[in-house]
């Protein structure tokens, strides 16, 4: 057995691989100078046209741009009406800005659990939360497309419209995923994007919302521009000096700057999203003869994006717990990482949301998340450093045989069947 890294042993890689990063090439960078020499820096005309050809490529008849996927997800949380003594429910298992963006308005964010398969809220839950505390101050629902895996949108769609509430699909890992035979994008009421660098697209930072609803949309365009309800470009070329401001907004818009790189990236987005899923079947295959490693399950009707690519741990059939996997693989130069701590047990939530509620799902699962390294510009090589490292830690930590017969609480059987 070969000695592991963090025992003194040499590392699977000399140098870290990271779990995330931008691929950039010549076209890139070309089409960034070229704004740079060009009158306009900030919304000009590459923002409109950065806007059209996201919209016309997730299907949304609406596209409008941010300055992060946090600031799109504030607009949503605007767009969607939320104010004090509103509520919006949504899942624990996530980066904390899709809980944050409820606060920003100042309602308050409801949490429900998470279907143990995907990771994504869970419409049982999400309907006994609903029918608990009465829809009347529940305004949105805002799912999350966890790792590009598309929440369940059409059972969620049903409950939010029964409720008079929007929802909101927090698209940051999903860019390009599939559901049902349509993009995300053109199916919730408002799909919010991120393209900071290790997103599918990015823009440096930037974000966007998809919506198919005209005045949402409107919405959306002057909140992220101080609430006034025309462009200093609008004005420059009708000779016009008057405008009004009409709600509260900020200054949340991208530049052309950042869209310029954003319509450069976009044309790329195809290829590279095949290249991920490339990836994640390279790993499914090798971990097909590693139970201790539990692989992101697919569902019927869904072609995920794979943003990330989260492993479980079936830490039943393992002598130590995630942190020593975690730091055995960072000794081997494998850059992994864990997404998410689940939001209610940051300490800002825990100090102000004294709710016991637990949510046991999402809580066990966090105990056995480790995120595998996952970006386009990967080569096999690369991958199969991954696998070697993490073969190489799991054979080395596994319990003594037998030691783990029926332990299992994971549904290892159907993760594995089901992987693309
Ligand atoms: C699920 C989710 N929502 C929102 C965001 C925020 O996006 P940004 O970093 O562009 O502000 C992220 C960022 O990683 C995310 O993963």
């Amino acid at each position: 057995m070969e000695t592991l890294a963090i025992h003194g042993g040499s590392p699977v890689r000399e140098k870290l691989l990271p779990y995330g990063r931008q691929s950039l090439d010549d076209a890139d960078i070309q089409a960034v100078v070229e704004v740079l020499k060009s009158d306009w820096l900030t919304t000009g005309p590459k923002v409109g046209e950065f806007e059209e050809r996201f919209a016309a490529w997730v299907g949304a008849r609406h596209a409008v741009s941010f300055s992060s996927g946090t600031a799109a997800l504030h607009g949503a949380a605007f767009a969607a009406g939320l104010g004090p003594g509103d509520e919006a429910i949504t899942t624990p298992m996530t980066f904390c800005a899709t809980a944050n963006c409820v606060l920003y308005q100042g309602a308050t964010p409801v949490f429900a659990d998470v279907s143990a398969d995907t990771l994504n809220l869970d419409p049982g839950e999400l309907a006994r939360k609903l029918s608990v505390r009465g829809s009347s101050r529940v305004k949105a629902i805002i799912a999350v497309d966890y790792a590009g895996h598309p929440a369940a949108l059409d059972e969620l769609g049903v409950l939010a419209k029964t409720h008079g509430a929007l929802l909101i699909e927090d698209a940051c890992h999903a860019l390009g995923a599939e559901y049902r035979g349509k993009r995300v994008g053109g199916i919730a009421d408002m799909t919010v994007f991120s393209f900071h660098p290790v997103k599918h697209l990015t823009t440096g930072e930037g974000g966007m919302v998809a919506t198919n609803d005209a005045r949402l949309a409107e919405t959306l365009r002057r909140f992220r521009n101080h609430g006034i309800s025309s462009e200093a470009r609008q004005r420059q070329e009708s000779g016009q000096w008057f405008y009004e401001m009409v709600l509260l907004g900020f200054n949340y818009r991208l530049t052309d700057i950042a869209c310029a790189l954003g319509l450069t990236q976009l044309e790329k987005l195809a290829p590279n999203l095949a290249r991920r899923r490339e990836i994640a079947a390279q790993y499914a295959e090798a971990f097909r003869e590693l139970p201790a490693i539990v692989t992101p399950t697919v569902r019927d009707g869904v072609d995920p994006a794979l943003h990330l690519y989260p492993v479980r741990l079936n830490l039943e059939m393992l002598a130590v717990g995630r942190g020593e996997i975690f730091r055995a693989l960072r000794a081997e130069n494998i850059g992994v990482n864990v997404h998410y701590i689940p939001v209610h047990q940051h300490p800002y939530y825990r100090e102000r949301f004294t709710s016991q509620e637990r949510y046991p799902v999402a809580e066990d699962a966090y105990e056995r998340l480790i995120s595998l390294p996952m970006f386009h510009a990967m080569t096999a090589r690369d991958a199969q450093d991954v696998i070697h490292a993490v073969t190489k830690i799991v054979d080395h930590y596994r319990k003594a045989s037998g030691a783990e017969a029926g332990s299992s609480s994971m549904p290892i059987g159907q993760s594995r069947q089901e992987e693309a």
